[in-house]
């Protein structure tokens, strides 16, 4: 294949005689200079391939040279098995043109003008949030912020799993529960998890569900589909029949409320809560943050699960997504708890640092005995949210609820006095208006609105909903009661004659909130601009992104973000949109999600795409319940055997658990590759029962393996379908595709191949694709039907998912086109087989394929180390943290390795600042095998260094190595030190002695003081 970067014509032999590193730094210039030059002196300049591709030309050039290939095209012969090669027209410019940074932007200005900014009184739990600037621009629109990692490392991370303990605090004292987790993908699947948690928590014996019928009709859609792979039965009613219905008692695990529901009306349901516990079932309590300002919190009434989204805390309704769900329950269910916590532990001198606690406990970490799937979250928007918490303090929240709600009494005033009758008398920001009392109609409401650009909740010919919140000031009020007025032809509403209005008049008394909430230091500090952006800057300084170094986390694909696909996100013809807007209004985000599936289509060689799913694990899910639903299809419903290699990732038989399948495991072979003969006599075994095969491709141990067709066929022989992880695709676009390679299904995780930055752990997305026969059994969706009539039930609570940053990605494969996306994939194999190269003779490299290559990523083994100086796979993660990097992927998916992957995205001169760094590290290592260095007492086992711990005395330092050897090992840190801000973090301790909400104000005083 032609090359566009480099030629496939020879390029010059370099001497060999002078060293990679040397020759990468040589030149005063790079990048643009070498890269080849524009088309004529008018050609558009800003191209974004090059941008994107960290390599130039000449870096190109030398890599292959040191390989021992005269062109890319040799290369990529060698690391990608010729038959499952796609031929490039498929993914080319003529297939998907490439647009330049500036056309890009013109092409999203003209969508966005398809999307009409109508004002959205919708609600549903969709609300429009007041992002504070400080914090739009400077987390949101922050790479320091939106760069980093899931902080794996926390002792490079401490920035940001403060913000996610002020998260979890802000759930705890809201809800008034004991513990929270630092976020989940949605509403209605934090309470699907909720759903779940209370069918284990009974030993999963009693089936029945109850679901009160003024739960959200998106949660109940996503509890039926959760529903369906644990056995569960759901009932739908009032949830009052509880404490009359002894045979429905009897089998009960748990029951979900809404607080307030989705019409808006405020229920006690503390007898409710004795009835539940008397069955010993679980309840859960779908709520609100901001009406929890004014309500008893579900904690304080007997709630055992409390779970809602904290998008109204400052996070742009997105045309659904992302936000941030929480899950918050009692003590005794926290080590059930799904998802990520975090946790205060100590460092190895004492100091308290956090830390992702209880990891063990994670569902995706136990596998097939997992009953939740949750890997990446919304850390991003929960930090968001949490900000929020800390820029207004409780007392700044409890006036925003008093002037929603003041509002709100305000509205139903207006509308009674037009002939209207609001059928709830009790709410706190929601009404459910009936129409004919004013001799008017639903439609005439929906009329009148839309007239002036407003959009009602659509109920049904009766009835309009409306919902308040943080936007809606007394003018728009009065235009909004003048829609009533005029469909009900009553007399216009003045604004100088207003009726007055209580404070909390229309919250029922026993409900009123007395408790307090958020007395925590932090949140009655930061309330100044200035102040929060010393917070927010104080908090960003201790964490180490992209913005910072390269993160080679392998599986990870962390690759430039771009700021030019960043930018439309924000834009308020993209950010304001509510999800259930009528689809004439969001024609712009149409024709963008229209682009996107057709283009993940292409470039997978699938027929449809999902774009709902809104986590890799999720699109696993997604991808596995459309398999069983197409089996049911077809009269074999009974098919539930999932066969998943023992090197897949934790989230795949998490996943197939969660859609009901029994996971059955399929061996490596030494070399690392699949074992086709067990593959092969598993397949036959179970053949009348066979559902689905799961697998990576190229695998987790880094190869393009030769037999993935001959795995495909067996399976399909054998009556099962073949579901193909797609998280890393980043090695396959345009040279292979998961259709090609023989699968019937994969998912993307958007979040890695297709930039969508990582937020810290989420957001993500992870879409699916189908062939033909799958699609359509694709996820529809119960307020926005977007599927066909075979379709599963919804997945997530919005129907595109977390539509905002669909955009990310649409801008990255738009600027890229055909052409840059494959120049993307070559370039990522030929990073890490350089990588690969380089690190040869330090460290064993685990697996290659037959030719020597890896594919985009590369695993070496430590285990040697152990036995030769006691070193673990951890102790050069640490060290590498004093070098300035993020370390690789540790013990993953082999217990005693690193996977690394550098991506396209890194230049030839950062794969060489990191490979001199782990070259360095091996020789602290030789030290410690040779004796030179005590294996307790050494620069490994102490990493990282802290400047606490370098500016210790000489008695206090104590080791046999100086504080330069320490932190300045290498030459180049002199300029670009990276400093970890705490040592070594104890996780035994932390899993102990868990604490994970914020420290009192007597533990703030104490640590000022000491
Ligand atoms: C191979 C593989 N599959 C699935 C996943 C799950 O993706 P997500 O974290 O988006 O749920 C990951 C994430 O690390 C992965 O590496």
């Amino acid at each position: 294949m032609a090359m566009r970067r480099v030629s496939c014509l020879a390029p010059k032999r370099v001497s060999s005689k002078v060293t990679p590193t040397s020759l990468a730094r040589k030149p005063p210039t790079r990048g643009l200079a070498t890269a080849k030059a524009p088309s004529s002196l008018f050609a558009s300049l800003d191209t974004f391939a090059d941008r994107h591709i960290g390599p130039d030309d000449r870096e190109i050039a030398l890599m292959l040279s040191q390989l021992g290939y005269e062109s890319m095209d040799a290369f990529v012969a060698d690391a990608v098995p010729p038959k499952i090669r796609v031929s490039p027209a498929d993914v080319s410019n003529e297939s998907i043109p490439a647009l330049t940074e500036s056309e890009l932007h013109a092409r999203a200005r003209e969508l966005g003008q398809g999307n009409k900014p109508f004002k959205s009184y919708i609600g549903m739990g969709y609300h429009n949030a007041v992002v504070p600037p400080v914090i739009l621009r400077n987390v949101m629109e922050s790479p320091a912020w939106y760069t980093p990692y899931t902080p794996y490392q926390p002792e490079i991370a401490q920035g940001r799993l403060e913000s996610l303990v002020n998260f979890q605090t802000m759930i705890m004292s809201m809800t008034a529960m004991d513990i929270a987790n630092a976020s989940l993908l949605d509403e209605a699947t934090a309470a699907a998890e909720g759903m779940v948690l209370s069918f284990v928590n009974n030993g999963s014996k009693k089936r029945t569900f109850f679901v009160d019928q003024g739960v959200a009709p998106q949660t109940l859609a996503v509890l039926r589909t959760r529903a369906k792979g644990f056995g569960i039965q759901l009932v739908v009613g009032d949830v009052s029949r509880i404490l009359e219905d002894d045979t429905l008692r009897s089998d009960i695990c748990g029951a979900l409320v809404q607080y307030p529901d989705v019409n808006g009306s405020i229920k006690d349901f503390s007898s409710l809560a004795e009835s539940v516990h008397s069955a010993k079932a679980l309840l859960v309590c779908a709520t609100d943050l901001l009406a929890l300002t004014m309500l008893k919190a579900p904690g304080e009434w007997g709630a055992d699960i409390v779970v809602g989204n904290s998008a109204r805390f400052g996070v742009p309704a997105g045309y659904g997504g992302p936000h941030a769900a929480f899950f918050a329950c009692t003590e005794k269910l926290k080590r059930k708890m799904p998802g990520r916590l975090i946790g205060r532990s100590r460092d190895a001198q004492g100091k308290p640092a956090y830390r992702l606690a209880l990891q063990t406990r994670e569902q995706h970490i136990r596998r097939e005995k997992a009953t939740s799937n949750i890997c990446t979250s919304q850390a991003l928007l929960a930090n968001m949210a949490a900000m929020y918490a800390v820029y207004h303090g409780p007392e700044g929240l409890k006036r925003i609820a008093r002037k929603v709600h003041a509002l709100t009494q305000l509205l139903k005033s207006l509308v009674e006095k037009s002939g209207y009758r609001v059928v709830n008398s009790e709410f706190f920001d929601t009404l459910t208006i009936y129409a004919p009392a004013a001799n008017t109609t639903a439609e005439a409401l929906h009329k009148a609105s839309t007239d002036v650009g407003i959009n009602l909740r659509r109920i049904d010919d009766k009835f309009v909903g409306v919902t308040l919140d943080e936007s809606v000031g007394l003018d728009d009020l009065i235009v909004l009661a003048n829609v009533f007025a005029t469909a009900a032809s009553a007399s216009p509403i003045s604004p100088l004659n207003l009726p007055h209005v209580d404070s909390v008049a229309a919250v029922p008394s026993a409900l009123q909130r007395k408790s307090t909430f958020l007395p925590h230091v932090v949140f009655n500090t930061h309330h100044s601009e200035t102040e929060m952006l010393r917070y927010i800057y104080h908090l960003q300084s201790k964490d180490l992104g992209l913005v910072h170094a390269m993160i080679p986390l392998g599986s990870c694909t962390m690759k430039l973000n771009s700021t030019s696909s960043m930018i439309p996100l924000t834009w308020s013809e993209f950010s304001t949109i509510h999800p259930f807007a009528p689809k004439d209004q969001v024609t712009g985000y149409l024709q963008l999600i229209q682009e996107l599936e057709s283009d993940l289509c292409k470039i997978t060689g699938f027929h449809a795409c999902s774009l709902q799913p809104n986590s890799g694990a999720a699109g696993e899910y997604a991808g596995l319940s459309v398999i069983r639903a197409y089996h049911e299809s077809r009269g074999e419903g009974h098919r539930d055997i999932c066969l998943i290699p023992v090197s897949a990732h934790g989230t795949n038989p998490a996943s197939a658990v969660m859609a009901g399948l029994k996971v059955v495991s399929v061996k490596s072979l030494p070399d690392g590759s699949l074992d086709l003969e067990d593959l092969k006599a598993k397949a036959e075994k179970h053949k009348d029962n066979l559902a689905a095969f799961m697998i990576t491709y190229p695998s987790t141990f880094g190869v393009f393996e030769d037999g993935v067709q001959d795995a495909c066929q067996i399976i399909h022989d054998n009556g099962g379908q073949v579901y193909l992880d797609g998280a890393n695709l980043n090695a396959q676009i345009g040279l292979t595709n998961p259709a090609t390679c023989g699968g019937d299904v994969c998912h993307m995780n958007l979040h890695k191949t297709f930039a969508i930055p990582h937020g810290g752990g989420g957001p993500g997305v992870g879409p699916i694709c189908v062939a033909k026969h799958l699609a359509p059994f694709l996820p529809t969706h119960p307020v926005v039907p977007i599927g066909d009539e075979n379709a599963i039930n919804a997945v997530s609570a919005a129907p595109f998912g977390s539509a905002s940053i669909l955009l990310i990605s649409w801008a990255y494969i738009k600027m890229l086109g055909g052409e840059g996306l494959s120049e993307s994939t070559h370039a990522a194999l030929l990073n890490a087989n350089y990588m690969a190269h380089r690190l040869k003779d330090h460290y064993s490299l685990r697996y290659k394929n037959k030719n020597g290559r890896v594919a985009h990523e590369l695993l070496i083994d430590l285990q040697e180390f152990d036995k030769t100086a006691g070193l673990k796979v951890t102790d050069f993660a640490k060290r590498l943290q004093d070098y300035g990097f993020h370390p690789p992927t540790c013990s993953w998916p082999i217990s005693t390795c690193m996977l690394i992957e550098p991506t396209e995205s890194e230049t030839l001169e950062e794969i060489d600042r990191f490979c001199d760094a782990m070259i360095q590290i091996r020789k602290e290592a030789e030290d410690i095998i040779t004796g030179k260095q005590p294996k307790d007492n050494n620069l490994l086992k102490n990493a990282p260094h802290p400047i606490s711990v370098l500016t210790t005395s000489d008695a206090e330092w104590n080791r046999p190595y100086s504080r330069q050897a320490a932190a300045f090992p290498v030459p180049w840190l002199h300029e670009r030190k990276f400093w970890p801000t705490v040592s070594r973090i104890d996780d035994a301790y932390g899993d102990l002695n868990l604490i994970c909400d914020c420290p009192s104000v007597e533990e703030t005083v104490e640590s000022q003081s000491a």
